[in-house]
């Protein structure tokens, strides 16, 4: 294997996995997202070649993946979450494929699930939600999303790249029927130590993701019941031990 594609987790640097890590440490050359943690990037050797790539379109990236894998470098591709998912990732490995490099994705822990666990909802509850939906806010070409089909999904909504998309996708999903007592929870830098939450329904939440800073993720459903039922618990339980 020429060129790691390895999933850095959703932002805590500590939601790597032990094989991430390892290669990190252990690359001559390291291609990396602007969000990945900047302590995962210390952890390349000295000597590795450190690359940030946000100063390329993915053609120019791909190119230079390909260029670092023909010289035959142990090259560690990081990049936010897991790779496959909205990453990009399945580009840059057929990229390498196409050109005979051998790669190998070692997936992380996508924001998916990790970043509304973070903020204490889970994607999934017995009796509150059997099914999730996964999204992006910004298709790639531009289009609306399938607002009929969202709004008639059962269980849990979980929207990628939808803060500046939110009052679109809220205002999309009303005129289609959903219900505005939907609850709904913006979770912004979910993991870090600057994590916020906001939560609101789907009628009250044109606005409400203004003062956020991304990354963030949109998570729709009864499932953010579960974020203040789980408060109350331990007011509950701290009650009860003093
Ligand atoms: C280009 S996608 C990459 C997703 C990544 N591959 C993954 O598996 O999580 C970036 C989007 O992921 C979501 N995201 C990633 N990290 C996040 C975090 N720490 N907190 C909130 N949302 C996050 C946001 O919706 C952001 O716009």
């Amino acid at each position: 294997v020429s060129v790691y594609l390895v999933g850095a987790g959703p932002g805590d640097p500590g939601l790597i996995t032990v094989r991430g890590l390892d290669l990190i440490r252990g690359c001559e050359a390291l291609v990396h997202d602007r969000l990945v943690a900047p302590e995962l990037v210390a952890e390349a050797p000295e000597d590795a070649l450190v690359v940030d790539r946000s100063a390329l379109d993915q053609g120019a990236l791909n190119d230079l993946l390909v260029e670092l894998g023909s010289a035959g470098l142990e090259v560690v591709r990081l990049k936010g979450g897991d790779p496959f998912v909205f990453g990009r990732g399945g580009e840059e490995a057929l990229a390498l494929a196409e050109a005979g490099i051998p790669f190998e994705v070692v997936p992380g822990v996508s924001s998916i699930a990790a970043v509304p666990a973070a903020a204490d909802i889970p994607v999934t509850h017995r009796g509150l939600a059997d099914q999730l939906t996964v999204v992006t806010g910004h298709r790639a070409d531009g289009s609306d999303l399938d607002f009929e089909a969202l709004a008639r999904t059962r269980g849990t909504v979980v929207v990628f790249m939808g803060l500046s998309a939110l009052d679109a996708v809220a205002a999309g999903l009303l005129d289609a029927g959903a219900e505005p007592e939907t609850p709904l929870a913006i979770v912004s830098r979910g993991t870090l130590p600057d994590q916020e939450v906001v939560v609101t329904t789907l009628g009250e939440a044109t606005g409400a993701g203004r003062r956020l800073r991304g990354p963030a993720l949109i998570v729709l459903g009864e499932v953010v019941r579960v974020r203040s039922m789980l408060a109350a618990a331990a007011r509950l339980a701290e009650e009860v031990a003093a």
